[in-house]
């Protein structure tokens, strides 16, 4: 259990796990205010990544013209039409090209030292720079990562929210102007319920995923 923190912020925290399910269905009157779609991404950009090379980038779908766009390349599933906004999480193959200047913020903080900027930029390198299942491995990791952050964000703020694996990548990253190191992980809708959704689904008991060793 985690100390540092009230009891009621976890049980906040254990309720919206508990109580979140996939919505489908949404109410296509109700929009999102500019403030609010940036604000969630503010939020998930909060999520770890390793080396906190916050390798992810968003794309927040929300006008008809580009809802229309992406709803085609979700093979027509109608909740990117009818939702506030649907998220495109990318996960980056190349953050590790940028860590020195993205770690820069924590060493004006000193958070880290130069030294230590230093050397997770090299191993970094080392790792990632002749290893394109890495990079990918990676920016999977960190999107996902910061999907279900936004989730939760969304969950927490009293809206819904859905994850959707469905599309076509090479599609989005053509009709989005997404750059070949961007792979979209998944889209992310978020906006108002309407009326005849499922219930979350029961999940496995903890005794049939859980190894305690
Ligand atoms: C990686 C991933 C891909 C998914 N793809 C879709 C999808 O394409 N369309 C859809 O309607 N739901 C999709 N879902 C939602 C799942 O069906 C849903 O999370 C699951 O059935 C459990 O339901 P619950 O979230 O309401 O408990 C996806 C979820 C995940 C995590």
């Amino acid at each position: 259990m985690n100390l540092t923190r009230s009891a009621t912020a976890q049980n906040t925290v254990a309720n919206l796990l508990e109580s979140r399910s996939t919505t489908g269905l949404y109410d296509p009157e109700k929009t999102l205010a500019p403030e609010t779609i940036r604000e969630l991404v503010r939020l998930a950009s909060f999520s770890p990544s390793a080396f906190n090379m916050q390798n992810w980038y968003f794309v927040a779908v929300h006008t008809p013209e580009s809802k229309e766009k992406l709803s085609a390349l979700a093979y027509g599933q109608p909740q990117i039409k009818a939702a506030a906004v649907t998220y495109i999480v990318c996960g980056q193959m190349e953050g590790y090209r940028e860590l020195a200047k993205t770690l820069q913020l924590s060493v004006d903080k000193q958070i880290i030292s130069p030294a230590i900027q230093q050397s997770w930029v090299d191993t970094v390198t080392s790792m990632h720079e002749n290893d394109r299942q890495l990079q990918r491995d990676e920016a999977i990791r960190s999107a996902s990562l910061s999907a279900m952050s936004l989730i939760i964000a969304a969950e927490g703020m009293g809206l819904a929210s859905g994850a959707v694996g469905g599309f076509d990548a090479d599609g989005i990253v053509a009709e989005f102007g997404l750059s070949a190191q961007d792979i979209p992980v998944l889209l992310v809708t978020v906006g108002y319920a309407s009326e005849g959704n499922w219930p979350q689904k029961v999940r496995k008991p903890v005794e049939a995923i859980l190894d305690i060793c």
